[in-house]
């Protein structure tokens, strides 16, 4: 198998000075707030900071860089936990090029690296390319010499990476099998969504800017982004499960479960506590040794989500008393030797920490308190029933998440509107998102909604149906909030966790019109689940949909 388990901190050094021999410039990682760019909340990926060096604004230090770019994701954040593949916070390897050099040698040096330097199996690791891309395949095949069977060619949905607005292109990416111990069902194929064929590295092509309307422009110079998840590769070298389990995220993983006097894999719903409060304290550290602190609002409102949500989990575990510090300690210890900022904001990453979690803690009991009322309100009237608006203002007001109520309420005996929460939050949703539309330089007139086929229509059926079949007209995705500019965007298919709206050419929902409630529901087509969590109209007279796909697809 692989010659040596090299552990994070030394992947991290080796993937630099790799790329340090073959000319490059290593940078110290950018802050995970971004500079000059609004249209991003916290950096996403390693070309992020990068971008005005690939659209020629600025002039780089050096036409060939390298980096290890802190990142945080967190559109994903309500699977983290509940999956050992979820996380928010990791480390983005990337090297980049600067209109110098261009397929050819990011090619090269991949398999280099991935082969010769960290010792993967050739045979374990297989290329793909975008379909069209012929000359990126001609070098896997000619150049490196991969049997022509096993490139793969994948459509635009894999094989071009964009991400909202700016510089973009076609990619080839490299996959490595860790074998059938790790499935074999029909999605662990190679490009499929099992945990068998893990993509480790992504080389993009990157030669288009995307003015985020979808208008595609030649770059001045075509650049090389490249980018490589640090903890995927160590996940595949160290042989390991997931992420949770490489060495360094390990180490502060084991630290929590002593703290809850616990084991990793003892009780799978103490692991779900255990991977949240391990991710979500990565990122509250990196985030405040950024500088970012607890708010109600855009970054800070992250930072005081991932805080209270780890905090809480710290309660389920039955941690008693502040302890996010205390990890904080180990996140230090573990990364201060890539990021020398985490020693030297050290005494601030600990008092912020401690204070918001303290606060929390009050408003936990606070929350508590105004529970223990309703109940008895509703003990009073004879009800069983928490109402949805309830238990959203315990969420809103006192940070008090829906399972922690629903877990506190079923212990006496009662349950809680769990639709009517739901609807309470897209509300509020729904409101954020407007007034985040409206200070975007689009304006709102631009939402995709706006280019849907002015002719379409929807019919309402619901005065004497409560159920019925129609078909899509027309699908918008809303994308997560931390993505780059459009908040909407025209879409041929929503993938399973894709929020979005559809359109139907008839429909039973009655959708809102000022200030009435729009129904909410379930869209199914065959096994695919598309809970519909507000319905609204738009121009025409047709309605949309809006919600999430539960399962499946739809196109
Ligand atoms: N930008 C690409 C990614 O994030 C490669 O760095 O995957």
């Amino acid at each position: 198998m692989i010659a040596k388990k090299y552990g994070v901190n030394e992947l991290r050094k080796m993937y630099l000075e790799f790329f340090q021999s073959k000319g490059h410039l290593i940078m110290k990682s950018f802050s995970l707030v971004p500079h000059n760019d609004n249209s991003l909340l916290l950096i996403n990926s390693g070309m992020a900071p990068l971008k005005p060096y690939f659209t020629g604004q600025e002039i780089p230090p050096c036409r060939r860089v390298t980096t290890c770019q802190k990142c945080i994701r967190t559109g994903d954040i309500d699977n983290v936990g509940k999956t050992a593949r979820h996380g928010t916070f990791f480390e983005m390897l990337g090297n980049f090029s600067f209109g110098d050099y261009f397929k050819r040698e990011a090619i090269h040096w991949s398999w280099e690296f991935l082969t010769e330097v960290v010792g993967l199996e050739p045979d374990r690791l297989y290329p793909s390319v975008y379909e069209e891309d012929d000359e990126a395949f001609d070098i896997w095949r000619d150049e490196i010499g991969i049997a022509p069977e096993r490139i793969y060619r994948f459509g635009k949905a894999d094989n071009f990476w964009e991400h909202g607005s700016g510089p973009c292109g076609p990619c080839s990416e490299i996959y490595y099998d860790r074998g059938e111990a790790y499935g074999t069902g029909p999605e662990d194929v190679m490009g499929g969504e099992g945990d068998r064929f893990m993509e480790v590295w992504n080389n993009v092509f990157s030669q288009f800017n995307n003015d985020g309307h979808g208008h595609y422009t030649e770059l001045k110079q075509k650049n090389i982004d490249t980018g490589m998840g640090l903890e995927r590769l160590a996940v595949v070298v160290q042989d390991v499960e997931s992420i949770f389990e490489v060495d360094t995220i390990r180490a502060l993983l084991d630290e929590a479960a002593k703290l809850a006097s616990t084991r990793y894999h003892e009780d799978e719903k103490k692991d779900v506590s255990l991977r949240v409060i391990t991710d979500h304290v990565r990122s509250c550290t990196f985030m405040i040794s950024d500088g970012i602190m607890p708010s109600n609002e855009g970054r800070g409102y992250v930072l005081r989500r991932l805080l209270r949500r780890a905090a809480r989990h710290g309660r389920l575990l039955g941690i008693e008393g502040a302890f996010l510090g205390k990890l904080a300690e180990t996140v230090i210890a573990a990364s201060k030797d890539g990021y020398p900022e985490l020693e030297e904001k050290r005494e601030m990453i600990l008092k912020v920490l401690t204070e918001e979690e303290a606060k929390f803690n009050r408003t936990i009991d606070q929350g508590l308190s105004i529970l223990a009322e309703l109940e008895e309100t509703l003990s009073a009237e004879k009800k069983t029933e928490l109402s949805g608006e309830d238990a959203f203002k315990l969420y809103d007001t006192y940070g008090f998440p829906l399972d922690l109520t629903r877990e506190i309420l079923a212990e006496r005996g009662f349950t809680v509107d769990e639709a009517g929460f739901q609807k309470a939050m897209q509300v509020q949703r729904e409101t954020a998102r407007k007034a985040r539309k409206a200070t975007n330089y689009m304006g709102e007139a631009q939402t995709a909604y706006q280019q849907i086929d002015p002719t379409l229509t929807t019919e309402f059926t619901g005065y004497d149906k409560l159920t019925d079949e129609g078909k899509i007209t027309a699908m918008v995705r809303i994308l997560p909030e931390e993505s780059e500019e459009d908040a909407t965007a025209l879409t041929e298919a929503l993938a399973e966790g894709d929020e979005g709206t559809i359109v139907t050419d008839k429909t039973p929902f009655y959708a809102t019109m000022g200030g009435q409630q729009g129904d909410i529901g379930v869209i199914t087509a065959g096994d695919n689940r598309f809970e519909v969590r507000e319905t609204i109209h738009l121009k025409g007279g047709k309605v949309g949909h809006t919600g999430k796909v539960l399962s499946g697809m739809f196109r």
